[in-house]
């Protein structure tokens, strides 16, 4: 039988749930229809964009019986920006989707009938809860600003007013450049033609120390009063470190080597009673206040003693393997960013920990040597990007028979497969699973799971 929907055809659509990515879910006929902008509840009229063997794609083209619990979007570029796509729905029902796609993951990809998912841990804020924004500049008729691109155009920025997801300091500061570079009578970059000069500005807030670190990024050359640019920038005491970098390529890229232009190479944050440096290309999770909530759920999950050998996995600047290291006996990282890794042993030495060691390199390619020196892991803990763990990195730790896993994912679907292999080939048990709001509006999950190898005690099997 073909697909019951045709390109282009207009029909009405009640959405059961979302799915991972933000889309709504909705069924015509059993045929399933995933739609942008369709929310939990309503029902809506959409317009086919794709359709395929299994599924179809559709847009939702308006609200026909509204049923989202729904609140006012408090932005006034909400919804075309890129940025936030469910302001409008009410925060309960953003959470309880959010739990319910770590749960259905695991039941579809991972094959876990009943997994043992504890309840979501809500966001503190709903709002201005980001420590890190990058900006793309646009031409406008008044000169350059810097904005976000608008929802799905990779082509189109708009410029920005006041973003919700930033603090006013955060604002302040972009609109002080905005200014500058119109003064300056500089000019946007543009994707489609390659001229111009401004590309992006990212700024990064060190949220429990006040301190703001900014990059500018622009076309070949110096066509900018670098003094002027800075002295704009120090009427903020908080600004404390001033970077400029070139990018020539043309990637939309911002992570590329940077010139000091004034202060410090770095800013500094706290996180778990710790203290961190912050370079300008370094990982650093970018909310704050829930990266602590995190990472105090990998530790409780870690179940330390003192006496265990750790592997932290994707470390970062070394936050979550730092944040073990007065429970554990010792602490191994590898991550690819060398300059995280400088990051980790800077902020291991800041905090005056000497029972961890970092490297970098690749997982995949650098754990067995990282067995060689450190010897076989207690617990592993990883946390790599949304891909998930790659099938060599995964064979690798399943190998070394660590008998916990602290699986920190950023993707439930890739967890999920993840867990699946780690159970089927290396005997590892999905024991507790607990998703954790970091990011309110965005379709963004944060997951942590424990697994743990050999069959469940008769105490916890009761
Ligand atoms: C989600 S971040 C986690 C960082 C850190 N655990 C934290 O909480 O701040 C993933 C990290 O993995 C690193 N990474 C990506 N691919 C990698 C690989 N194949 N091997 C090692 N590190 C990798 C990235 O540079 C990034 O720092």
């Amino acid at each position: 039988m073909g697909a019951p929907l045709a390109k282009d055809q207009e029909v009405d659509l009640k959405i059961d749930s979302l799915a991972y990515g933000g889309n709504g879910v909705a069924r015509s006929n059993g045929f399933v229809v995933f739609v942008k902008r369709g929310l939990p509840g309503d029902t809506v009229r959409a317009r086919v964009t794709k359709v395929k063997r299994n599924h179809a794609e559709a847009l939702a083209l308006e609200v026909v019986e509204p049923g989202a619990p729904r609140v006012e979007a408090p932005c006034q570029h909400y919804p075309e920006c890129g940025g936030c796509k469910f302001q409008d729905l009410a925060y309960e029902a953003q959470v309880e989707a959010k739990h319910e796609q770590v749960g259905d993951a695991l039941r579809r990809i991972g094959g876990i009938q009943d997994p043992p998912l504890e309840p979501i841990i809500s966001a503190k804020s709903l709002f201005h809860y980001r420590n890190k924004l990058e900006y793309s500049f646009t031409q406008t008729l008044e000169g350059p600003a810097s904005g976000f691109h608008l929802a799905g155009r990779w082509d189109a920025v708009f410029d920005v007013e006041f973003c919700w997801l930033t603090t006013d300091l955060g604002n302040a500061v972009r609109e002080t450049v905005d200014t500058w570079a119109r003064g300056d009578r500089l000019e946007a970059y543009d994707q489609e033609t390659h001229t111009g000069y401004l590309r992006h500005l990212v700024l990064r807030e060190g949220r429990n120390t006040g301190q703001l670190l900014v990059q500018l990024v622009t076309a070949k050359g110096e066509r900018f009063d670098r003094d002027q640019f800075v002295e704009e920038l120090r009427r903020f005491p908080e600004v404390r470190s001033i970077h400029w970098s070139v990018n020539e390529t043309p990637a939309e890229i911002t992570n590329l080597p940077t010139e000091l232009l004034w202060g410090e190479e770095w800013i500094e944050e706290e996180l778990c009673g710790l203290r961190f440096r912050v370079r300008p290309n370094a990982f650093l999770q970018t909310n704050t206040e829930m990266a602590e909530v995190l990472y105090g759920l990998a530790v409780e999950y870690a179940g330390l003693t003192g006496n265990e050998t750790v592997y932290d996995l994707y470390c970062g600047t070394g936050t979550i393997g730092l944040a073990m290291a007065s429970q554990a006996l010792t602490v191994w990282g590898i991550e690819v960013s060398e300059e995280s890794v400088a990051c980790a042993l800077e902020n291991a030495d800041l905090n005056e920990i000497t029972n961890a060691a970092f490297y970098a390199g690749e997982v995949g390619q650098a754990v067995e040597e990282l067995r060689d020196r450190a010897g076989l892991p207690d617990v592993v803990v990883v946390d790599p990007p949304r891909a998930g763990l790659s099938g060599k990195a995964l064979r690798r730790i399943g190998r070394m028979e660590a008998s916990r896993i602290v699986y920190v994912s950023c993707n439930p679907t890739t967890l999920a497969s993840n867990v699946k292999e780690l159970a089927k080939e290396w005997g590892y048990r999905l024991e507790r699973v607990r998703a954790v709001d970091m990011f309110p509006h965005t379709p963004h999950i944060e997951t942590v799971a424990l697994l743990v190898r050999g069959d469940p005690s008769p105490a916890s099997s009761l």
